[in-house]
């Protein structure tokens, strides 16, 4: 039994809870989630058993990217609130045991921001627009983009301007990337960090946190070859855009300002990078622990999930930092259907699901059943894992990714710039259900801003509040062991672990053990505290985790038992 981390790094094994609050729970009735709806939410958020939660944006925006296009870092969009709300809010999750992360997107503005506008009003080459990155267009009258540079959202990355400029988007034309050379730029935001660190707020997670730096030299070369999505990133670190080394500089200075604070705030990279490189965003003089999507886009393959956890373990002791398990966010195809899909052997599982999305949510037929109990699996073993964990609203309420929305009420822009072809990520953003029937399923008095399919009602936290075998109530469960069981930061493989089984001990002799094949396994000796599934006569069946304490009179165990049922 491990004691308790220093209050300083408490993120260290926190479970994280994030919160896309436009689709959490509607106060006002308007449709759209805010602030009042999370306060109202507050005794849900406790009787899960989270550490922290972590707020998607609530700054003012146009909703180009979900509020992913901030107009003003230091303020609530009136639609969600104010910030009058916001330290309500914060004092009831403080109130609760319960710590705050914000997202913070330092990589563009929106395009109604401030400095935007004053950067479209004002000329070539003024402070005003070295703000952003505008450069003169290519060709005689310089009608061709700067360079052929794609957005990740589709469509060129450089807009035109009415001058005849042109200006950087990585993502949406609403998005203008800013200029991180410029000092001002770099203050601002950590005058920004200050103004949320003083209001309470614990830890910052960092919105494309590889790509603030760029090498901007001309001509621009055209990029390196993209992975395909969900693909392992290549290594680089002399792209022009991404995961350049540079970037740290800018963390380092984040840095400073953290540790003005008592305790330090944290941070986590979003960073999309090779493994090998995420070591030195989580730093200790870095933002201190980096997204690991590695198990969110692992296969349901014992091998892969090994190879995974094995690889991410090594790293994450490299670099001091501990690491993050995410099966689901607000960016992708809900784990419960990813794993209703076959595996494919050339594609992760994202990778699989984009394809699936594309055939409109029919080809192949998703075994949501099936999907449901692996899921509660995978969770159950990611949630035995040490290092952080990261859940995303609706997956303890085994949500499943709504495939068919129809154009016309679809809200991403992968969508709108595509022109439909890619159908992007509004199936993993429909607003909760919180009763089984009603408008909007209880997330509001009207209708929801994304429509919910009938099947969310008996999904919903009315639903499975009074049933011991929900998935919501073994999230409860499982967050209440991992908390009285409060093991080392440590794994050891069990000679259990083979070809279709993983089995690993944690501190104080806490076993896990996960079931991918497809015949039942004998459990080792011990107490089944918690599993997936119900057992089947005394074994482990096919897709299904289970908890073990050791059998008495192991003099741990009984220590461990004590301290459980405490
Ligand atoms: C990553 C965020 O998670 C995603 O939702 C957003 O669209 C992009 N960054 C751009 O800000």
């Amino acid at each position: 039994m491990e004691m308790s981390p220093p209050t300083a790094e408490w993120w260290r094994q926190a479970v994280v809870y994030q919160i896309y609050p436009r689709s959490f729970a509607d106060s006002d009735g308007d449709g759209v989630g805010d602030l009042g709806g999370i306060i109202s939410r507050v005794t849900y958020l406790t009787s899960l058993g989270i550490d922290a939660v972590w707020l998607s944006p609530f700054y003012p925006s146009a909703l180009t990217d979900g509020g992913y296009d901030v107009d003003d870092y230091r303020d609530v969009d009136p639609q969600l609130g104010t910030l009058t709300d916001f330290d309500e809010m914060t004092a009831g999750l403080h109130g609760c045991g319960i710590k705050v992360i914000i997202d913070i997107v330092p990589n563009h503005t929106s395009n109604r921001h401030a400095w935007f506008r004053e950067a479209l009003a004002a000329p070539k080459g003024s402070p005003a627009r070295d703000r952003y990155i505008f450069r003169d267009g290519r060709g005689p009258d310089g009608a061709q983009p700067p360079s052929d540079w794609p957005s990740m959202f589709g469509g060129p990355a450089w807009t035109r301007v009415q001058d005849g400029q042109w200006y950087l988007h990585l993502f949406a034309a609403e998005q203008p990337d800013l200029n991180w050379a410029n000092r001002e730029v770099r203050d601002d935001f950590l005058a920004t960090l200050r103004f949320w660190s003083d209001r309470g707020v614990d830890g910052f997670r960092v919105d494309v946190a590889h790509g603030l730096a760029k090498d901007l030299t001309e001509p621009f070369e055209p990029l390196p070859a993209e992975p395909n999505p969900g693909d392992q990133p290549v290594p680089h670190g002399a792209h022009p855009l991404w995961d350049r080394d540079e970037v740290h500089d800018i963390y380092a200075e984040w840095r400073q300002v953290f540790n003005q604070y008592d305790p330090p705030r944290a941070g986590v990279a979003e960073a999309w990078v090779h493994p090998s490189r995420r070591g030195r965003y989580a730093s200790p003089a870095g933002l201190g622990q980096a997204f690991n999507f590695d198990l969110l886009e692992a296969n349901w393959r014992c091998g892969e999930y090994l190879r995974v956890i094995t690889d991410d373990l090594a790293d994450t002791q490299q670099h001091g930092a501990s690491t993050t398990w995410v099966l689901s966010n607000h960016d992708v195809v809900r784990h419960a259907t990813r794993y209703a899909l076959p595996a494919q052997d050339d594609l992760s599982s994202i990778g699989a699901a984009s394809a699936w999305l594309l055939s409109g949510g029919v080809s192949p037929e998703p075994d949501c059943g099936l999907g449901t109990r692996r899921a509660r699996a995978a969770t159950l073993l990611m949630l035995a894992l040490p290092g952080s964990a990261y859940l995303y609203q609706g997956e303890e309420l085994g949500l499943h990714e709504v495939a068919d929305i129809p154009g016309d009420r679809r809200e991403d822009p992968v969508f709108w710039r595509s022109g439909g072809a890619e159908k992007g990520r509004d199936g993993c953003r429909v607003p909760l259900p919180w009763t089984a029937d009603g408008p909007s399923f209880g997330f509001g008095a009207g209708a929801a801003h994304l429509p919910q399919p009938a099947w969310f009602g008996p999904l919903s936290v009315q639903a499975q509040e009074h049933d011991s075998a929900s998935t919501l109530a073994l999230y409860r469960q499982a967050l209440s062991w991992r908390r009285k069981l409060r093991a080392a930061e440590n794994l050891e493989w069990m000679p259990g672990t083979n070809g279709q089984v993983l089995h690993f001990s944690r501190s104080g002799g806490w076993q896990c053990v996960t079931n991918f094949g497809s015949r039942a396994v004998p459990l080792p000796r011990g107490t089944v505290v918690l599993a997936s599934s119900p057992l089947l006569e005394g074994l482990l069946p096919a897709d299904t985790t289970a908890w073990i304490i050791p059998p008495a009179p192991d003099r741990v165990a009984q220590h461990l038992t004590a301290s459980a049922l405490q």
